[in-house]
C-alpha cells in the first residue's frame, strides 16, 4: 500500500519494510539515465522485494513512471507528441499503436506501469496541464482510452505495462484553471464531462486509475468516498486499485494522520508518498489498531493491488534483468521514431494559408529562425528528461529539431539566430519559417493566472489545503507574455519576405498579432523529438488532416467567457491542396 519515491527508498528499505511499489518522479533517474541504469535498479528492487523471511512472503515490486509520451525520463527514448497534439489527429488507431511503441520502450527499462493515459477534459486553458489533455471535448478524450489501454496493456503479456487513467476525477475542470484547484459542477455535469472517458478505459480493463489533487465542490477527491468508492468502484465497476497522486493526501488535513485515516477511508489503495513513507506506515498502522480504519478496508487493498500484480503476470515474469524486453536495443529505435513522425504530421493544424505560402518549394531560398526553431527541449515540453522539461538540443538524443528536419530537405535553407534578424537581406530569400512558441513547463508551473487574488477565491472553497506554484505567465496574450516572437515574425515580414509561422505551445494561445503578420500559421502543438514531421507538412509530403480538439480564443478575455466566438472552433483545420484562406 505505500510507494516512496526512489530517492528516499532503497531496495534494503524494500526488503525491511516489504515495500510493494517504488515510482520515479518526473526527472527521477538512476546512473546516467541509460536504460541498462533502469534495468539494474528495478532489478535491486525487486530481487529485494523477493527476498522472503520468516515474516514476510515474496510479493514481486511494481515500478511506476510518467511515460506520458514516450518514455521520456530517459536518455535517448522516443519522445512523441503531447496529448494535445494527438487529439488534433483524431486518429484512435494511431493512438493503440504510440502506446504499444511507449511499452517497448518502457520494459526495455525493465519497468511494469506507467502513470498514464490522462483522461483530463481541460476546459480552460490557463491550466499548465492543458496539453495533457487531448480535448476539452469528452468525446474526442473517451475515444482514446481505450486505444491507449489496448496498446499499454495489451494482453497482458510480456508486452504489456500496466497502464493508469487519471486523475479521478475533474482535474481539467477546475476554475480559471487552476492546478490542484476547485471543479465546481453538478454530479450530472461531471459524469458528462469528467468521468465520461473513464468508462471505455473500465471497460479496456485499465488495471490502475490515480486520484486528482483538485476538489469537487470543495472536497477534495483524496478524501472523497462517494468518488473513490461509490462511483469508481461500485457504480463504474473499477476491479482494479486506486493510487494517490504525490502525497496528495496531505492536503485534507494539517493532520497527517488524521489525513491519512480519511483518504483510505474514502478507498485510496496505494499511496504515492514522497518521502515521509514510514511515517505514514507508523500512522496507518495505528489507525488499525484503533479500528479507525477497518482491517477489511485494508484486505481490500491489498487484496486489489494483489489481483493487478497478479493479472499482470508480475507473480510469473523473472527479475527485470532477465526479462526478454530488458535492455532491448530497439530502445529509441527507427520503428518507434516512425510511428512519432507520422503522429507529429497528424497533430499539426494549418489556421491560415494565404497567397499558397505553403507547401514551400524544396528549391526555394529559406530563411529560418525563431527561438524555438532548433530546440528539441522546447519541441517536447514537460515531462521529458526532467520534470519541467528540458531547454537544449543535446539532453534529447535521437530525433531532431525543426531546424535539423528542414535542412534535411531544403538544400537552400540558412538558420538565423539573431532575435530581429536585422542581418537579413530580402532579396536573398524566398521564404521565411518562422518557429515560436512557450517553453517548457509542466502542472501548476505551467499554469496562466492574472493574480493571486483567484488562488484565494478558490481556496477558500476548499476544505483542506491547495498546493500553489509560481505561474508561468499572468497572460494568455501571447504578444504580452513573448514579445520575442511578434518581434522577429515583424522585423521578417516587414522585410517583404512572406512568412511561415509554426507555434509550439502547450494550448491553444490568443495570437492575433502574430496570425495578421504571418502569411501562413500552422499549431505544431508540442510535437516531441521527431522534428521531421514537421518539415514533412511544410513542404507538402503529407496533406494536413489535424483539427483542432480546442477552440482557439481570438483575445485572452475570452478564454474564461463560454458565449464568445472562439477565433477558430473546434474542429477547425485547413488542408494546403484544397484548403482556402
Ligand atoms: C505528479 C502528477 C501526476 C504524476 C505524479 C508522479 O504530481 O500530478 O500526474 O503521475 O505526480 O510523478
Amino acid at each position: 500500500m505505500t510507494q516512496p519515491e526512489r530517492m528516499a527508498c532503497t531496495p534494503e528499505d524494500v526488503k525491511e519494510f516489504h515495500i510493494g511499489s517504488v515510482l520515479s518522479g518526473g526527472g527521477s533517474c538512476p546512473g546516467d539515465n541509460s536504460p541498462s541504469d533502469w534495468v539494474d535498479m528495478n532489478d535491486a528492487y525487486w530481487q529485494a522485494s523477493m527476498d522472503a523471511d520468516d515474516e514476510h512472503l515474496a510479493i514481486p515490486l511494481l515500478y511506476g513512471v510518467d511515460a506520458i509520451h514516450g518514455n521520456g525520463n530517459v536518455r535517448g527514448a522516443t519522445v512523441f507528441p503531447h496529448n494535445i497534439g494527438l487529439g488534433a489527429a483524431r486518429d484512435p488507431d494511431l493512438i493503440e499503436r504510440i502506446a504499444r511503441a511507449t511499452a517497448r520502450e518502457i520494459l526495455a527499462t525493465g519497468v511494469d506501469w506507467t502513470f498514464a493515459p490522462t483522461l483530463a477534459v481541460a476546459r480552460n486553458i490557463h491550466w499548465g496541464r492543458s496539453y495533457e489533455s487531448f480535448s476539452e471535448d469528452a468525446g474526442i478524450v473517451g475515444s482514446y482510452a481505450a486505444s491507449f489501454v489496448n496498446g499499454m496493456q495489451g494482453d497482458l503479456g510480456d508486452e504489456g505495462v500496466i497502464a493508469c487513467a487519471k486523475h479521478w476525477v475533474g482535474d481539467g475542470g477546475t476554475t480559471h484553471g487552476i492546478d490542484q484547484g476547485e471543479t465546481t459542477v453538478t454530479l450530472a455535469e461531471l459524469h458528462a464531462t469528467h468521468i465520461a472517458p473513464y468508462r471505455p478505459a473500465i471497460d479496456a480493463g485499465v488495471l490502475t486509475v490515480m486520484a486528482s489533487f483538485n476538489s469537487w465542490n470543495g472536497d477534495k477527491c483524496h478524501g472523497h468516498r462517494q468518488l473513490v468508492t461509490e462511483l469508481l468502484k461500485e457504480e463504474l465497476g473499477f476491479k482494479g486499485f486506486v493510487i494517490s497522486d504525490w502525497d496528495g493526501i496531505d492536503y485534507l488535513s494539517k493532520n497527517y494522520y488524521d489525513a491519512i485515516g480519511m483518504s483510505v477511508n474514502a478507498g485510496i489503495d496505494m499511496f504515492m508518498v514522497s518521502v515521509d513513507w514510514q511515517q505514514f506506515i507508523r500512522h496507518l498502522r495505528t489507525h488499525v489498531e484503533k479500528g479507525s480504519v477497518p482491517l477489511s478496508r485494508i484486505d481490500d487493498a491489498v487484496r486489489r493491488i494483489l489481483k493487478v500484480k497478479m493479472a499482470f503476470g508480475l507473480f510469473d515474469k523473472p527479475r527485470p534483468a532477465k526479462r526478454h524486453w530488458s535492455n532491448d536495443t530497439r530502445f529509441g529505435g527507427l520503428e518507434q521514431r516512425q510511428i512519432a513522425r507520422e503522429a507529429v504530421r497528424k497533430s499539426l493544424v494549418l489556421l491560415k494559408n494565404e497567397d499558397a505560402a505553403l507547401p514551400i518549394k524544396r528549391d526555394a531560398r529559406i530563411l529560418v529562425a525563431g527561438k524555438n526553431a532548433h530546440n528539441r527541449g522546447h519541441q517536447c515540453g514537460g515531462f521529458t528528461i526532467a520534470w519541467q522539461g528540458v531547454e537544449d538540443n543535446e539532453s534529447i538524443e535521437g530525433g531532431c529539431s525543426i531546424w535539423e528536419g528542414i535542412r534535411t530537405f531544403a538544400d537552400n535553407a540558412v538558420l538565423c539566430e539573431e532575435p530581429l534578424a536585422e542581418g537579413v537581406n530580402p532579396a536573398e530569400y524566398d521564404v521565411a519559417i518562422v518557429v515560436v512558441g512557450e517553453r517548457p513547463y509542466a502542472e501548476g508551473m505551467g499554469d496562466v493566472r492574472p493574480g493571486e487574488n483567484l488562488i484565494v477565491e478558490a481556496g477558500s472553497q476548499i476544505r483542506g489545503e491547495m498546493k500553489v506554484l509560481e505561474p508561468y505567465g499572468r497572460t494568455l496574450e501571447h504578444a504580452v507574455s513573448h514579445p520575442e516572437d511578434l518581434a522577429i515574425i515583424s522585423s521578417i515580414a516587414k522585410k517583404g519576405i512572406p512568412v511561415v509561422t509554426v507555434l509550439l505551445s502547450g494550448r491553444p494561445l490568443p495570437v492575433a498579432p502574430e496570425l495578421a503578420a504571418s502569411n501562413a500559421f500552422i499549431a505544431a502543438w508540442l510535437p516531441g523529438s521527431e522534428g521531421e514531421g514537421v518539415s514533412d507538412m511544410l513542404f507538402g509530403n503529407f496533406e494536413f488532416q489535424g483539427r483542432l480538439s480546442f477552440a482557439w480564443p481570438k483575445d485572452a478575455a475570452s478564454v474564461n467567457d463560454p458565449s464568445c466566438e472562439p477565433r477558430f472552433p473546434l474542429g477547425y483545420g485547413l488542408q494546403i491542396f484544397d484548403g482556402v484562406e
